[in-house]
């Protein structure tokens, strides 16, 4: 009895001494005490495994939960550029990456911007981040886990109460969806320099003009300002982004983490086929200019030439090169059931990991389109709207990215089978960390834009994909798992560690 008593209490004793020097349990309020709090007081070099679960797994994913109810809708998750709860979100933002340690200011466009300078003179910074605007009914990972997961990595850097050598900066950018302006990446072209003046009259759909809505947002909203957001070519060294993969090809291939060797280019057309509006039941078929019958032999195609139409791949197409065309839009006049259509515009998206390989898609696709009107001898415009270059990432960063995460697999796997607890759920991790020691060089290809594309004219880059639930994306079905979003914190923590070892 006396001795069950006693052992009860030092066991109480433990617990309470556990609670109160070391462990950092997630409170109610926006965040939970700040790193230094947590850490050992002796200013141990090496970060207790519990604190770095703390910081990457548990706060991380309670943080990206707590981002994705920040919304201008209670029923479904927006927050487009400088809209209220993209205000509101911002100062969440400024708050955790105070409580990581970075100085933090908002730039002149709205970015997040926190900054640690580096303990060597002359080394230039590490830019890490991603975008926290949304699309309208997105989901919560988009962005915000590049953001998010940037932030803990360098609070788990800062626990170790030894600064880094080089200067970091974490940047949550404020517009990349473009949803709002119809523009893409304002805030990395910001930072990158390439924003132009011309953007500042875009109109959103209430008539204001971007100038207008900085300027609403206590911002000085002219060109002179935004000259200042750019950041200096010989004053950074690399730009970081995780991001999720939105599609299916890490969950099918069983792995959490994927390094991006490229994003694709990027090709838009549009076509205008103008026909000879008649009436379905008297003109014949012989002579007829019908824009729509010439719109559907168009786009079928289009879907021919880049490998589509059909399960199984034909031989000339390399799935390595991500080409990927899509008739996105069709619209057609006057669109009657008993009417031949005298007019039909279709839309053409072409993208492919390199240039040549979609600047030739595009020239077979052009060259088709005017054969087709030439034989129906109807008149087809072909307007160029937009060609963006494909972005390849630096080898040298990827490859340091990858012996982070590969070493971050295997810590963690190492801890889950050390650990007796939980021992039920022990497969999946294993096998992904065991898969993610595979193939050393990345064969991902971004179909999408990212920040990282506008990032690349300031410049290295490099992207690290994290895998989603069935490749959705741009939806509430967006799905990532906690245990990936750790996955995701711990390489990049581990990549901050090792860049300032050297
Ligand atoms: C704190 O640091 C001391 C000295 O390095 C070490 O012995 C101790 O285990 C550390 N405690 C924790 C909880 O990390
Ligand atoms: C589908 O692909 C197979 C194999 O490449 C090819 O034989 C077949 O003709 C293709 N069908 C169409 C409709 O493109
Ligand atoms: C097609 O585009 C032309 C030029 O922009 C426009 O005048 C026309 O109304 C469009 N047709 C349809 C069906 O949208
Ligand atoms: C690759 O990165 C390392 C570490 O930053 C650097 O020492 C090396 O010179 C780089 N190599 C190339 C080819 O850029
Ligand atoms: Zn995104």
């Amino acid at each position: 009895m006396t001795s069950r008593a006693s052992l009860l209490v030092v066991a109480l004793f433990f617990y309470v001494f556990e609670e109160h020097s070391v462990s950092c349990q997630p409170g109610d309020s926006l965040y939970y005490k700040t790193a230094r709090q947590c850490s050992n007081e002796t200013g141990a070099e090496s970060v207790d495994d519990d604190l770095l679960d703390e910081i990457l797994n548990v706060e991380c994913n309670w943080r990206l939960q707590s981002l994705g109810k920040v919304s201008d809708d209670p029923n479904a998750l927006v927050r487009t550029f400088l809209s209220p709860a993209h205000r509101r979100s911002a100062a969440v933002l400024r708050a955790w990456m105070e409580d990581a340690g970075l100085r933090v200011w908002m730039d002149q466009l709205g970015n997040v911007r926190g900054r640690i300078e580096g303990s060597m003179p002359g080394t230039r910074a590490i830019v890490m981040g991603s975008h926290f605007d949304t699309v309208v009914d997105a989901g919560k990972w988009d962005g915000a886990l590049g953001v998010v997961v940037a932030i803990q990595a360098v609070k788990a850097l800062m626990s170790s109460g030894v600064p880094p050598l080089k200067p970091i900066e974490v940047v949550a950018f404020s517009d990349e969806e473009g949803v709002r302006f119809q523009s893409t990446f304002l805030g990395s072209r910001g930072i990158s320099g390439i924003f132009t003046e011309d953007l500042l009259e875009n109109r959103d759909q209430k008539g204001f003009t971007l100038s207008e809505v900085l300027k609403s947002a206590g911002l000085p909203g002219d060109m002179e300002s935004i000259r200042r957001v750019a950041m200096k070519k010989d004053e950074v060294e690399a730009y970081v982004e995780f991001h999720i993969e939105q599609g299916p090809q890490l969950e099918r291939l069983g792995v959490p983490l994927g390094p991006v060797a490229a994003i694709a280019g990027q090709t838009r057309l549009q076509v205008i086929i103008s026909g000879d509006q008649g009436h379905a039941g008297t003109v014949p078929m012989l002579g007829r200019r019908d824009s729509v019958a010439a719109a559907a032999e168009m786009i079928v195609m289009i879907e021919r030439r880049c490998g589509g139409g059909n399960h199984t791949l034909s031989q000339h197409i390399d799935p390595e090169e991500m080409l990927v065309c899509t008739v996105g839009e069709v619209r057609v006049w006057p669109g009657a059931s008993n009417v031949i259509s005298g007019n039909t515009n279709i839309t053409i998206d072409i993208r492919a990991r390199r240039s040549e390989v979609r600047l030739s898609a595009v020239d077979d696709v052009m060259a088709s389109i005017t054969e087709q009107c030439a034989r129906r001898m109807m008149r087809c415009d072909i307007i160029r709207k937009h060609d963006a270059e494909a972005v390849e990432s630096d080898p040298n960063l990827t490859q340091q990215l990858v012996a982070a995460a590969t070493t971050s697999m295997n810590i963690l796997r190492q801890r889950k089978e050390s650990s007796k607890h939980g021992a039920g759920d022990e497969g999946g991790g294993a096998e992904a960390s065991e898969e993610a020691e595979g193939p050393e060089s990345p064969v991902l290809v971004s179909g999408a834009g990212h920040d990282a594309m506008a990032m690349a004219h300031l410049t290295n880059v490099a992207m690290v994909f994290v895998r989603c639930h069935g490749g959705f994306s741009h939806s509430p079905l967006e799905h990532v798992e906690p245990e990936d979003v750790h996955a995701a914190a711990h390489a990049l923590y581990q990549f901050l560690k090792n860049a300032n070892r050297a």
